[in-house]
């Protein structure tokens, strides 16, 4: 693998060129940041297991004909994907009100959405990843309407699936964020990854508030235990999904 040409790294990810131009191979880190990168720190383990939480999550969606640039997890913490142009968008779903929308909003934490909220931000770190209205989207040409459309869609949809699917796992599916690109011939396909590092997840056999945290909200609010809570959420898909990746 040293051998290959590193495209991009991330903060969680690494991409490699393959042979195939069309294919690149993603190396999932321990490296953990939050807030914009001000918290930096490690979650041990995270890689191999974020890698394949992820690919069971893309498998899943693809059986339910949602595309993504998913192919394959050669090797523990490495994805095989299509090679995509991301679109510099961060795609939020929320079932349950959590993080910026309580802050922002004043909503309280934990209250029930009348209907999942779907919301754009602008993928740029230096300016705070600023939520996007509908006029400013239209006006910065990040994506067609069209694009924006089928992203809204393809959001909903994915909520849909992954929703009965966390339920499965006695999970409450909060809140995720997904990002989306488009393949050389000019295709949609849900990227980037889904893993307790881009979802909120509560244990729904957990009542108290910081106990039932299964996801990134551990290291970004210093709860503890953030590596057996990435276990619990890797356990549980495995036991859903059957041990083979
Ligand atoms: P927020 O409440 O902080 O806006 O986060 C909403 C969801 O998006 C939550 O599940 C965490 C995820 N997320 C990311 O994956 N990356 C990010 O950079 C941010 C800010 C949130």
């Amino acid at each position: 693998m040293s051998q290959l040409e590193k495209r991009y790294e991330g903060k969680a990810k690494i991409l490699y060129a393959t042979d195939d131009p069309a294919v690149l191979l993603t190396v999932y880190k321990d490296d953990a940041t939050a807030f914009n990168a001000q918290k930096r720190g490690s979650i041990q383990g995270k890689g191999v297991i974020n890698c394949t939480i992820a690919t069971h999550l893309f498998q899943l969606l693809e059986q339910q004909g949602i595309p993504t640039h998913f192919i394959d997890m050669p090797e523990a913490g490495q994805m095989r994907v299509r090679a995509v142009q991301i679109i510099p968008l961060e795609v939020v779903v929320r079932n349950i009100a959590a993080g910026s929308l309580c802050r922002e909003t004043g909503l309280p934490v934990g209250m029930v959405l009348p209907q999942p909220l779907v919301e754009f931000y602008y993928k740029r770190d230096d300016l705070g990843d600023p939520l996007l209205t509908p006029d400013r989207l239209a006006i910065m040409q990040l994506a067609t309407a069209e694009q924006v459309e089928q992203m809204r869609t393809l959001a909903l949809r994915i909520n849909s699936i992954l929703q009965d699917f966390f339920g499965q796992c006695d999970i409450t599916l909060v809140d995720f964020k997904l990002e989306f690109g488009l393949d050389a011939t000019g295709q949609l396909l849900l990227a980037d990854e889904i893993s307790p590092d881009t979802c909120r997840l509560w244990n729904r056999a957990e009542s108290d508030p910081n106990r039932r945290v299964l996801d990134k909200d551990r290291f970004r609010h210093d709860l503890g235990d953030v590596e057996a809570a990435y276990q619990q959420v890797l356990a549980r898909v495995l036991a859903q999904r059957g041990a083979g990746a």
